[in-house]
């Protein structure tokens, strides 16, 4: 039986889990992210033989360094850009991380949810409610627009891409055009979605931009500022994969230049802090990270991370494993 030690509070199950496999397992009574010095602190006191980590613990050569026997980190996200691959790979550490379809359909549908709200203009409308500014029905008040029809543009065709092309195209007879790095032949039969071979050519064509990409050294500023012109400006971007992926100080400017229509984001480049200049904007719906966080999914990644490092100790493969591929 192992030691495992899990940096953050996270649904029972996956502790539940561990704990009746007899596995001895620590977590960290704080209520928040631990501070790098926490983090090496705990895991030099604990010695743990597993870690059940979070996407906002950066895993890095100290770390490992923190936590020798460690030889599984299993990460409770899907996207893994916090973890140093590379050295991980070095040390021979196992990575797994927590994708699927629960967590794809709950980012696909936090995603629409972004989507709907800027082209109804529900916060905005919300805002004005509630600061008593409306005082009765007016033919030309808050002018949204139909999505019936319009051009949703995903960038990254995996599974959460694909779920959203689903929603959009069933649900709202929206048309997808889609960029990926390789052609998905099975996505454009289920969606009728058109493939196009460079990001340019989708951010021409859509009236909605969604971002499913991983944050890798070749997608990080994927959206600059010469990429936002290209973008139609009535189109809406949308970014619930990794802050990075947008350069957000360019993304402030299009939006108060009105180079484009408006923006829906779940994820900040150096979040928690947001871009000067983002809040102050009404065509912007913000939320702080949270397109997989449904009861389900949430107890889904629980049980995902768990049986990953049960796999592990069992000396089998993890289910999803990232590392070794
Ligand atoms: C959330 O951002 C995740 O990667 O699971
Ligand atoms: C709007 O509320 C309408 O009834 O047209």
């Amino acid at each position: 039986m192992s030691s495992i030690y899990v940096t953050r509070r996270i649904p029972d199950i996956g502790i539940t889990m561990l704990r009746d496999k007899g596995h001895t397992v620590y977590v960290s009574e704080k209520d928040g992210v631990l501070t790098r010095d926490e983090l090496l602190e705990a895991l030099r006191r604990v010695d743990p033989e597993g870690v059940l980590c979070l996407l906002a613990d950066t895993i890095d050569a100290e770390v490992f360094d923190a936590a020798p026997r460690a030889k599984i980190f299993a990460n409770y996200a899907v996207g893994f850009n916090n973890i140093d691959i590379a050295e991980a790979a070095r040390r021979r550490v196992t990575i797994t991380n927590t994708p699927g379809g629960a967590l794809s359909n709950t980012v696909a549908e936090h995603t629409m949810a972004l989507i709907l709200a800027l082209a109804t203009r529900t916060v905005e409308g919300d805002r004005f409610v509630r600061r008593g500014e409306f005082t009765g029905w007016g033919p030309m008040m808050f002018l949204g627009v139909d999505l019936v029809g319009k051009t949703l543009g995903i960038l990254g065709a995996g599974r959460i891409g694909s779920r959203l092309a689903h929603i959009a195209q069933k649900g709202f007879d929206m048309r997808i055009a889609y960029f990926d790095v390789k052609r998905n032949e099975a996505f454009e039969t289920e969606t009728q979605a058109t493939y196009f071979p460079t990001v340019e050519e989708v951010l021409e064509r859509a009236d909605v931009v969604s971002i499913h990409v991983p944050l890798l050294d070749s997608t990080r500023h994927l959206i600059n500022a010469e990429r936002l012109r290209r973008m139609k400006q009535t189109a809406y971007l949308v970014n619930t994969s990794r802050g990075s992926v947008v350069d957000e100080a360019a993304l402030v400017e299009a939006l108060r230049s009105g180079v484009i229509a408006g923006a829906g984001l779940d994820v900040f480049e150096n979040e928690p802090a947001l871009t000067p200049g983002l809040i102050e904007l009404p065509n912007v719906v913000l939320t702080p990270h949270i397109a997989s966080a449904t009861i389900k999914t949430r107890d889904e990644m629980a049980r995902m991370a768990a049986e990953n490092l049960i796999a592990f100790f069992e000396g089998k493969t993890p289910p999803n494993i990232v590392l070794p591929q």
